[in-house]
């Protein structure tokens, strides 16, 4: 640490009065301070949010005179005199209280980073048009961008509001219900989430949302250069010449070890590099000090000299020979490698009637969560406490308690509510400068990120380099599958090695494939790393072999679905890694499903088809995909606890985070059943070290089936240990009855005394915990074991409309079809598909991070609500055995198909397939001209 000092405090501001949800404020501010940050600042009123600071995500809108506005871009000086309203006086309002109430029951509302933008915006629009059409609606929030939901339910809600503000009571759309269904049958109910009031009504608290008073400010001082060799000034005299500057911590600070990972194995993370910046973004120094000074330091101050060096920026340069290591313990800059590997591939491929080959190429993705990550840190004597976003509070735990070297026991992980993290926020990100800056200085600490600093230095989907060879009979049978991937994993390991593992199990897709080898690469380059994000790997693996599938179908002469249908796995047929499932094998299913919509779709494209005369040509794709729930053949198990407390309620500890998709609601209604009580009995007390169990991280789509499954365990032991206590039978039932609890046996009826009765260790009458692991088996060297217990399966549809000249697609329709198992809340299931196609639409045809540049959601572009087209899910429910009530997972699977789905659907069209993804409308249009080119190449070569 370099040179401490007592923190300044500053003020330089002018008084400003306006009025705020109809009462009138004075703040002291710099009239040219943000609005935004007024609101939330001076006045407390957090839900206005922040998620770019640059008019680009419309987190913070409010109402200026009624006028929706960028609280990010409006100068504090410009409201004096003006009224404005933010979501907190939204309830107060007619139309505003209508809105929240919609989003409730519409599930407009996921991780909710987004929600008070769209409620304000939406406001905007009802008060000056009371009956809005749904491209009105799509305008009026075409500013605010939602990177979870896919806009589909925020737009319904917005149209029901109108509907009931015109007086319409219902509009028939499947909304969820605020009404507590009977004891024992919350499963199944479309119920408002749990945690949904807070994400409406602006009480929400985010990572930036909450912090201690006092709290020192934190920033990292990152590389600008891919790969950079650097040297520090004299810190001790920069701490001192700059008043509010407190103290600079570097690697020789951390009390531990300098180096973390999500997998410890591979953990190769430094807090802070040493000597040389592996990657563009990465820190190599921390500045803490008061938030002003701070936040106003001139980067070229800090006393850093970089020398840049030449990075290897790509797979080829990382693996050419001779290249230099970038980690000297990784040969070939090889982190890790994937095999999976079944009968005789080459063999089968000779013998196959059809053999297509194919290459495919897919760029970064950046997760675009609207929540930038932001917490705050102190030290409470020799422990630890970090508040945080995050997906993994465990993990955290571990990895922070290496960081300063000490027990895990002494670091308390309390995650904040998370504004969106689809993988990335697994990873640490703020938590290790907090971490070092507090322990040393035994004051509070804050970070948050920018938007730019959030982009340069997180995970991102990582880069693939497909091949793919795979033969069928000329009746559609699929005989082998040859596929090699090379993965772009960055500078360090993160998620790296289950990519490389996953994907080859997965590069099948749901079907029967006897003859099969996938191999796979994790590779080392000077790029921000490469980590989880929604499905590891498997969408990638997926536009390509999901591709090859049709080439092939259209080589036999087969109706694409159909080929689909012919090849699809059932219960007992054998994966390529030689399981056989058993049951609840539902892909025959949803690809069935479609098959009535898939007609009648190719029919009336055709039609479009052969009557256009201009520009534009119509398509109709389909795709499937399956998508193992949890870790690869590795332990995942949750814990959790119940407690029945005097007063007849029940405390819930589970530890899984909900990062928007809802495990809060179904976790507790999966455990309401199993323990036969009313859902409004629960208290539900989640994610944090110190009084929740762990329930692993929420990634790999697993909190439904291993923390539900270990919910249902534990809400079934309660029930046992009740009926224990009054001495009943197991057949008895347990009646939770007023605040009372009540075991009927036969015709003799026992009250539990609860109020009379001791409590134990937990502080409760009775507590039952229960943990469950699904049960995998390693993978030999061939890849050859039970990797995952349960699957999910599933099929999308997508029709697009293409314009031949400008290259531009449009999806005008999509029909995704998921077996589920059980569909534990259809509503919370449906948000996860709509997300997931808006996700998987952005992957198709828009969303590509080029490191070191447009590192800000104005150029770096995802899908608004203009560009998602109407969503038809169908849910199948074909029962896991394992599963709790037979549910699977369905956060990652949704996204799988639907890029494939887009891009079949392209080539349906017209005929082309683009090799590099995204195809984006310069793509497409290239790969129409070298198609023109090539067919009159061939015509000239025809003639002559
Ligand atoms: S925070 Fe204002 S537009 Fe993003
Ligand atoms: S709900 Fe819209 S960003 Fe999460």
């Amino acid at each position: 640490m370099a040179g401490t000092r007592e923190p300044r405090t500053e003020t330089h501001g002018q008084s400003i009065a306006f009025r705020v949800n109809g009462r009138a404020v004075v703040v002291s501010s710099s009239p040219l301070q943000r609005l935004s940050r007024v609101l939330r600042e001076e006045l407390g009123l957090t839900g206005t949010k922040v998620g770019c600071d640059a008019g680009d995500c419309g987190a913070c809108t409010v109402l200026l005179d009624g006028d929706p506005v960028c609280a990010c871009l409006v100068a504090a000086g410009q409201v004096e005199g003006c009224e404005v309203t933010t979501v907190e006086g939204l309830a107060d309002t007619n139309v505003g209280g209508r809105l929240q109430r919609a989003f409730l029951t519409h599930g407009a509302a996921q991780c909710g980073a987004c929600t008070p933008g769209m409620l304000l915006a939406a406001t905007a629009l009802l008060e000056r048009n009371a009956a809005p059409q749904e491209n009105d609606v799509m305008d009026a929030i075409g500013g605010v961008l939602c990177r979870c939901t896919g806009y589909r339910k925020i737009i319904a809600a917005i149209v029901d509001a109108a509907v009931k503000n015109a007086g319409v009571e219902d509009t028939g759309s499947a909304a969820s219900t605020a009404i507590s269904p009977e004891a024992g049958a919350a499963v199944g109910q479309r119920l408002v989430r749990l945690d949904g009031k807070q994400k409406v009504d602006g009480s929400e608290i985010f990572g930036a949302d909450e912090t201690p008073a006092s709290a020192l400010a934190v920033r990292a001082i990152r590389s600008p250069y891919h790969r950079a060799r650097f040297h520090f000034g004299d810190l001790a005299a920069f701490v001192r010449d700059h008043p509010g500057i407190e103290a600079v911590f570097t690697a020789k600070d951390v009390p531990g070890k300098n180096c973390y990972g999500v997998i410890s194995k591979f953990a190769d993370q430094p807090v802070f590099a040493e000597d040389e910046a592996r990657h563009r973004g990465e820190a190599v120094a921390a500045v803490v000090g008061d938030a002003a000074t701070v936040e106003a330091l001139e980067v070229t101050d800090f006393p850093v000299s970089w020398e840049e060096l030449p990075p290897l920026k790509d797979i080829e340069a990382a693996l050419a020979t001779g290249a230099r290591l970038i980690h000297e313990s990784r040969p070939d800059n090889v982190l890790v490698r994937g095999r999976v590997s079944r009968g005789d591939v080459d063999e089968a491929l000779d013998a196959a009637d059809v053999v297509v080959t194919a290459e495919y190429e897919t760029g970064f993705i950046e997760h675009a969560y609207i929540e930038p990550e932001a917490g705050f840190a102190r030290r409470v004597g020799d422990r630890i406490e970090i508040q945080a976003c995050t997906q993994s509070p465990y993990m955290d735990r571990s990895d922070i308690a290496a960081i300063l070297g000490i027990a895990p026991e002494r670091v308390r992980i309390i995650p904040t509510a998370v504004g969106g993290g689809f993988g990335s926020k697994l990873d640490l990100s703020v938590q290790p400068f907090l971490a070092v800056a507090a322990w040393h200085l035994g004051k509070p600490v804050r970070m948050v990120y920018s938007r730019t600093e959030s982009i340069v230095s997180t995970t991102k989907r990582h880069p693939a380099r497909m091949r793919l060879r795979g033969g069928c009979s000329k009746n559609g049978k699929l005989a082998a599958l040859d596929f090699s991937a090379d993965f772009n994993t960055g500078a360090y390991s993160s998620w790296g090695p289950t990519v490389s593992a996953r994907v080859p199990v997965h590069a099948s897709g749901p079907y029967y494939v006897p003859h099969y080898r996938a191999l796979t690469r994790a590779v080392h380059t000077n790029l921000v790393p490469a980590g989880a994000f929604r499905g590891f790997g498997v969408p990638q693996a997926a536009i390509a072999q999901e591709q090859l599938y049709d080439e092939l179908a259209d080589r036999v002469r087969m109706d694409r679905l159909e080929f689909r249908i012919l090849n699809a796995l059932d219960d007992h047929t054998p994966t390529v890694t030689g399981q056989v499932l058993g049951e609840g094998v539902g892909i025959r299913a949803c690809l069935e499903a479609l098959r009535p919509k898939w007609k009648a779709a190719r029919r009336d494209a055709a039609e479009f088809n052969s009557n256009a005369a201009g520009a534009l040509r119509r398509g109709v794709g389909v795709a499937g995909m399956w998508y193992g729930c949890g870790n690869t053949s590795l332990p995942n198990p949750s814990t959790v606890r119940i407690g029945l407390k005097r007063d007849g309620r029940i405390a819930l500890h589970q530890g899984a985070v909900d990062i928007g998709q809802g495990s809060n609601t179904i976790v507790t209604q999966i455990c309401a059943d199993a323990l036969g009580a009313p859902i409004e009995r629960f208290d539900l007390i989640s994610g944090d070290t110190s009084i929740t169990p762990d329930c692993g991280k929420t990634s790999a789509s697993r909190q439904t089936l291993v923390t539900g499954k270990a919910s249902q365990m534990a809400g079934e032991k309660l029930r046992c240990a009740i009926l224990k206590l009054a001495g009943a039978c197991d057949c008895a039932t347990v009646l939770f009855n007023g605040g009372g609890v009540t075991v009927r046996d036969g015709d003799k009826s026992h009250a539990l005394a609860l109020r009379d009765l001791p409590l134990d260790e937990h502080g409760y009458v009775i507590t039952s915990e229960a943990t469950f692991d699904p049960p995998t088996s390693p993978l030999d060297e061939n890849g050859q074991g039970v990797p995952y217990a349960v699957f999910g399966f599933g099929a999308h549809m997508a029709e697009i409309e293409v314009d031949k000249e400008l290259g531009t697609v449009r999806v005008l329709k999509v029909t995704a079809a998921h077996d589920v198992g059980r569909a534990i809340n259809p509503t919370l299931i449906e948000g996860q598909i709509e997300g997931g196609v808006a996700q998987g639409l952005g992957m198709a045809l828009m969303e590509e991070f080029f490191p070191g540049k447009g590192e800000n959601l104005h150029d770096y572009l995802i899908p608004s609500a203009g560009d998602i087209p109407p969503v038809e899910s169908i849910l199948i429910e074909d029962p896991s055995p394992i599963g709790p009530f037979g549910a699977k997972g369905i956060g990652e699977q949704a996204v799988i198909p639907q890029a494939p789905a887009i891009l079949n659907a392209l080539h349906d069209a017209i005929g082309i397939r683009v090799r590099k993804i995204p195809a984006t409308p310069d793509r497409v249009r290239a790969a129409i001209l070298a198609a023109r080119k090539e067919k009159e190449k061939e015509k000239v070569d025809a003639r002559g």
